[in-house]
């Protein structure tokens, strides 16, 4: 898939927003090939919302529970997003799953980083469940959203060793070190080189 240079990218965050504050210092550099024209939340009054804000870049919330079903709050959510024609939409520690409206509109181009390895412990609480399955390494995985659950096409991975004494935040935070790096690595190859996905393989460039 080509992409315009530099790629919009729409980002949504739940939480922290380390790695977005990781896409926005690299988006800082107009050689990076990306900058973030929008970050969108689940939830007001998160750090990742105020790094936007920081960054002069625009927010959006859309609360589930501000919505009659989830396919309103998911079309909404479609809707918003849209609004900043992005190139890309990236789930940074962004805590829903998305559904069909959403994917109807950015399937192939919507990726989210999830700190494991895939496809071992998909779900809200990767380096939780990979710490007590008692694995000697761990890791992130960024893919490309399908409509199972971090079951999508994967374009990067980054492994770390699993420490005998790590608790779920040692060892999280270990991950989130490499991850932010994958993603921002992965994030501007995507931007500068396009890729293409055949049969679940995904390679950067034309
Ligand atoms: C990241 O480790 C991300 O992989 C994880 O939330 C963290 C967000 O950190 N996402 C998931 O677990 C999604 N299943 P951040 O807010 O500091 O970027």
């Amino acid at each position: 898939m080509p992409i315009p240079t530099p790629a919009r990218l729409v980002v949504l965050v739940s939480g922290s927003g380390t790695n977005l504050q990781a896409l926005l210092d690299a988006t800082a550099d107009p050689a990076y090939g990306a900058r973030v024209v929008a970050v969108g939340a689940d939830r007001e009054d998160i750090e990742g919302l105020r790094r936007a804000e920081r960054a002069g870049v625009p927010t959006f919330v859309r609360r589930v529970g501000h919505f009659t079903t989830r396919e309103h709050w998911d079309q909404a959510l479609a809707d918003t997003v849209a609004a900043f024609e992005p190139d890309l939409v990236v789930s940074a520690g962004f805590m829903k799953l998305v559904g069909e409206p959403f994917l109807a509109r950015f399937g192939g181009r919507f990726v989210n980083t999830h700190p494991a390895l895939l496809p071992a412990f998909p779900g809200t609480n990767g380096a939780g469940d990979a710490l007590e399955y008692g694995v000697k390494v761990a890791g992130a995985t960024l893919f490309v959203v399908d409509s199972g659950v971090d079951t999508g096409p994967i374009l990067a991975q980054t492994v770390v060793p699993v420490e005998d004494d790590d608790t779920v935040e040692t060892l999280h935070e270990r991950i989130k070190v490499a991850e932010r790096q994958m993603l921002v690595d992965a994030v501007g190859r995507m931007a500068r080189e396009g890729f293409t996905i055949t049969d679940r393989k995904v390679r950067f460039g034309q």
